[in-house]
């Protein structure tokens, strides 16, 4: 749709690192999903230095160090956002990261622990001296958890203080949104999570920079979620794949007309049949919503 890069969701480095299939699991990419990174979390320098090797002749583009999961098990086992207050066991995880890999390697970070405890202005020059080819920047601290305004102002200090690319993160719902983030932070990139889960256009209305790109006719709507669904089917196996799917499908109905008993019905989705019965049903929805704003 026009995403610049992907990147696949956190990995542990200490399950690479002991070649857990799990773990490995998680490595697995379609081909077209490319360019792709692909996102550690830890905290052992040692366990990054092993999985860092096992990645790098994979076919990923680029590592990601995850220091921004604000999750109570990641946080308590000294990993994700805690590496936020431990800047010397982060920067000896980026040094064990990028002495083993041909590969860039770029941060994942949140504007701070807490509003008492922001990351310092040296701290996107300290990761660019130890190596860091880019950093991204959720603009929540971690005690924001996922509520509460994006701090952009944060991220428009982090700019200001960083002498490599930084890409901010955050809240960006639609193409307006992720443009006055970018205008107002200075960053040089986006990063886009939830508001591209059953909106995968917001890519496409961002590369070309017309909003309008960004809303598909019903009937391409239906087709790419065809599209995910196979891909899925490819990477799922077959008594897992439409519980998983449910959650994707819901995304896609939502405002419009009729949208709230549609997805009453989409909840209980469990076979092919069902859910061409359902995108039948969408699309005709979509279309007559369509219409009426016409
Ligand atoms: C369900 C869920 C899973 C996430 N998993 C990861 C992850 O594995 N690695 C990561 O860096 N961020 C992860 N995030 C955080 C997002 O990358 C992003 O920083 C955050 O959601 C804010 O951006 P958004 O408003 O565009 O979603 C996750 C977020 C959600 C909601």
């Amino acid at each position: 749709m026009g995403a610049t890069a992907v990147v696949t969701e956190m990995v542990a480095a200490a399950g690479l690192s002991r070649r857990s299939v799990k773990s490995h699991k998680l490595l697995r990419f379609h081909p077209e999903e490319k360019p792709i990174g692909v996102q550690l979390f830890g905290k052992r320098p040692e366990d990054f230095e092993r999985a860092a090797e096992l990645v790098s002749n994979l076919g990923f583009d680029f590592i990601d160090i995850n220091a921004g999961c604000p999750v109570k098990k990641v946080v308590n086992s000294g990993s994700g956002s805690a590496l936020l207050r431990d800047i010397p066991k982060l920067t000896a995880v980026l040094r064990a990261v990028v002495s083993h890999t041909h590969l860039p390697v770029t941060v994942k970070i949140r504007v701070g622990w807490s509003p008492q405890e922001p990351v310092p202005d040296s701290f996107p020059a300290l990761l660019a001296d130890e190596g860091a080819a880019a950093v991204a920047v959720h603009g929540r601290y971690r005690s924001d958890m996922f509520s509460g305004e994006v701090r952009k102002l944060e991220i428009e200090r982090i700019v200001r203080n960083s002498p490599v690319p930084i890409i901010a993160n955050g809240d960006s719902r639609s193409v307006n949104d992720a443009l006055d983030l970018l205008d107002s932070t200075g960053a040089a990139g986006l990063m886009l999570g939830r508001g591209s889960l059953g909106n995968p256009w917001i890519f496409r209305g961002l590369s070309t920079g017309k909003p309008e790109d960004a809303s598909p006719l019903p009937g391409e709507i239906v087709s790419v979620i065809w599209k995910q669904y196979w891909m899925m089917s490819e990477y799922l196996p077959a008594i897992h794949l439409h519980s998983i799917f449910r959650g994707q499908l819901l995304n896609y109905i939502r405002s419009f007309r009729g949208a709230a008993e549609l997805r009453g019905r989409a909840v209980g989705v469990d076979c092919r049949e069902d859910l061409a019965d359902i995108l039948t049903e969408l699309e005709e929805l979509l279309s007559a919503e369509r219409q009426r704003n016409l």
